[in-house]
C-alpha cells in the first residue's frame, strides 16, 4: 500500500497539479470540524490525492469524484483500490458539467477547470440544500487574478479574468454566504448555501 505522501510526491514529480499542502490542511480541518459532512462531491480528481485525504478523515464519508481525463481516472482508481477505499470513493469518468445525481451532497469541492467555476456552481446547485458548502481552490491563480501583468499567456489571462468575475459575482450572490481565504492554498473560497 502506498502512503498518501507517496501518491502526492509521484504526482508532483510529473507536474500534475494537486492542491497545495496548506489548502488540503484547511479542507481537512473544515470537514473534521463539521460532523454533518458525510457526502462529498469533488470536481477534478487527478490521481485521487485530495479524495483520499478527505475520505481518510472519517469512516462515514463517501465521495463521488469527477474526472474528465481517462489516464487520471485509471490512476485514481488504482490508487484508491490500493488504499482500500474503493467502497467509499467513486470515480466518474465525465465532464463535471455533465454529471447528474439524485443525491444531495453536504460538501462540493470544486478543483476542475477554473474558467467554469460559475457554471459548476449552477450545475451542482440543485444537488445541494440550505446548509451545503461549496469550496473552490485557485481563486488567486498564482496572483495573476489580481496582477495580470504576471502572465503573458493569452489563455491564462482569459481564465484569470473569468476567475475575477466569478469572485466579484459570488460575493454579491444572495444564495450564499461567502468567505474568502486569500492567504490559504492558492486562494480558497468557501460558500455556504443560505437560500
Ligand atoms: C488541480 S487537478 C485536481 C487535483 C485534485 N483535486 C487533488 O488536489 O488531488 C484538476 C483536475 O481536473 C480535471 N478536469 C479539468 N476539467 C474538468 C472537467 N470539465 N470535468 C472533470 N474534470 C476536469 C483535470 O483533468 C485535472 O485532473
Amino acid at each position: 500500500m502506498k502512503e498518501l505522501n507517496e501518491i502526492k510526491e509521484i504526482a508532483q514529480k510529473e507536474h500534475i497539479p494537486l492542491m497545495k499542502d496548506d489548502g488540503i490542511q484547511f479542507l481537512c480541518s473544515f470537514i473534521k470540524e463539521r460532523l454533518s459532512i458525510m457526502k462529498i462531491l469533488e470536481a477534478g480528481t487527478a490521481v485521487g490525492y485530495s479524495a483520499l485525504m478527505m475520505a481518510s478523515l472519517r469512516e462515514n464519508i463517501t465521495i463521488d469524484t469527477l474526472e474528465i481525463n481517462e489516464e487520471m481516472v485509471k490512476r485514481a482508481r488504482d490508487n484508491i483500490k490500493e488504499e482500500g477505499m474503493e467502497d467509499r470513493i467513486f470515480v466518474y469518468h465525465t465532464d463535471a458539467l455533465l454529471f447528474e445525481s439524485a443525491k444531495y451532497y453536504d460538501l462540493f469541492f470544486i478543483d476542475a477547470a477554473k474558467s467554469q467555476y460559475f457554471r459548476y456552481l449552477n450545475h451542482f446547485y440543485p444537488m445541494s440544500y440550505v446548509g451545503s458548502y461549496f469550496i473552490f481552490d485557485n481563486i488567486n491563480f498564482h496572483g495573476i487574478v489580481e496582477e495580470p501583468s504576471l502572465s503573458h499567456n493569452r489563455s491564462t489571462l482569459q481564465m484569470t479574468r473569468k476567475l475575477k468575475r466569478f469572485k466579484e459575482r459570488i460575493l454579491k450572490d444572495e444564495r450564499f454566504k461567502a468567505t474568502f481565504y486569500s492567504e490559504i492554498g492558492d486562494g480558497i473560497l468557501v460558500l455556504e448555501r443560505i437560500k
